[in-house]
């Protein structure tokens, strides 16, 4: 049989910075575990953009229908920001999702017990947190049509539109409570029903989804108010679902409960392919980070997580996936800490490549 394959698109910025360590961590899984996958690497973004003027060449789009998984490290830049919409960097990534039609988006949030201090959070509100949101990511305002920039009378308006069927909800519902069923059984899902129809909609699917799951807890709340809650005690909740918007905010605003941005992974799954593995793509939640590109001060833990999602949902590895979970755990136990975790005196960041030395090391010493 021959190996499973992967598609690297680092991206731009730190997305080929952090990535390089989640290469260097896949080749270990071929030398130590016997685990080899077949990796071939391409362009999105801006990178994609500099070589083909578009921020995804259909080849590339191709070639993310073949594989077993996509990583992907992150698009964008200052660089790119005078380009045509149509072709900004950020356009790629929504291009992968949509025709890979990734409609769930899994964003866990864990607060590893060594980086409790370091949230914007008192530390008892975090120590032990373990969340997951899961963001519908193909479709509401993101993609609805009309949208454009339209003249109106004699001054221009800008359109978007929230739009969601039934269907596009009832399997983003269902992917999070199929998750709820092998975790704590409770799901809380968000939405504005108090002033969008595409709300009221969204809680009518998810109450009739929960008919088939009677044994999960479902709760519902208004996403301003979910925003609130998840800084006020995030601890009520274990897994959230919400659409592409609303999505988008609350990981973000998760991801500060655990210490950094740096720290959060993703994976955006489809439905099954033929081989029965989900179309996947795995990606850190953050982005290019133009602010310290090139200074080898990028956190390379959410890409290396996203990597350990893959190995969980497309390569059914679980153990492996515990196994780096656990390396990378073991890491921030011992105080090693890029620049973004720092606040404990008298510390010195290690670099991007230093942390992927660390994770490295750990992973030998788990043999
Ligand atoms: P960002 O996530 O790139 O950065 C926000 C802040 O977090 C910055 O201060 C940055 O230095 C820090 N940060 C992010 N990741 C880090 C890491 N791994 N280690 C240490 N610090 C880290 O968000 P932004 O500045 O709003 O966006 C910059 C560009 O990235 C934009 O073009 C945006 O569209 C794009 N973006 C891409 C993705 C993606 O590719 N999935 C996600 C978000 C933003
Ligand atoms: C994310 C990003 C993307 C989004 C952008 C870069 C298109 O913010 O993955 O969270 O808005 O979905
Ligand atoms: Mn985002």
């Amino acid at each position: 049989m021959s190996n499973p394959s992967i598609l690297i698109l680092p991206g731009d910025g730190i997305g080929p910075e952090v990535m390089a360590q989640v290469t260097r961590i896949i080749d270990w899984y071929g030398e130590k575990r016997d685990l080899a996958f077949d990796v071939s690497t391409d362009l999105v973004g801006g990178a994609a953009y500099d070589a083909h003027g578009v921020p995804l060449h259909d080849d590339t789009m191709a070639k993310a229908m073949e594989v077993d998984a996509v990583l992907l490290g992150a698009v964008g830049g200052p660089k790119y920001d005078d380009l045509d919409f149509s072709v900004k960097p950020e356009r790629g990534l929504l291009r992968l999702r949509k025709e890979m039609d990734l409609f769930s988006n899994l964003r866990p949030a864990q607060c590893f017990d060594a980086l409790a201090d370091f949230s914007s959070l008192k530390k008892e509100l975090v120590a032990g947190l373990d969340i997951m949101i899961v963001r519908e990511l193909t479709s509401g305002v993101y993609f609805g049509e009309p949208r454009g920039i339209f003249n109106e009378g004699n001054e221009r308006v800008g359109i978007n539109t929230q739009r969601y069927t039934e269907s596009e909800i009832e399997r983003a519902a269902r992917s999070a409570f199929e998750l709820a069923m092998v975790r704590n059984k409770k799901l809380c899902s968000m939405e504005k029903a108090n002033v969008m129809e595409s709300g009221i909609l969204w809680r009518e699917v998810v109450t009739r989804v929960h008919a088939d799951y009677p044994e999960v807890e479902l709760s519902h709340m208004y996403a301003d108010n979910g925003a609130m809650q998840l800084v006020r005690a995030p601890k009520q909740f274990d897994v959230i679902v919400t659409d592409n918007l609303f999505g988008d905010i609350l990981s973000d605003c998760a991801a500060m409960l655990t210490g950094s941005l740096g720290m959060l992974p993703s994976a955006s799954l489809g439905a099954p392919m033929d081989n029965g593995r989900p179309r996947a793509m795995y990606e850190p939640v953050h982005g290019s980070a133009p602010d310290i590109t090139g200074q080898a001060k990028a956190n390379p833990i959410a890409c290396i997580l996203s990597f350990a999602m893959a190995l969980r949902y497309s390569f059914a590895e679980g153990a492996e996936a515990d196994r780096l979970e656990a390396a990378v755990e073991s890491v921030l136990a011992d105080g090693v800490r890029t620049a973004d975790l720092l606040g404990e005196e008298g510390v010195t960041p290690v670099s991007t490549s230093e942390m992927g030395d660390a994770v490295l090391a750990a992973l030998d010493a788990s043999l």
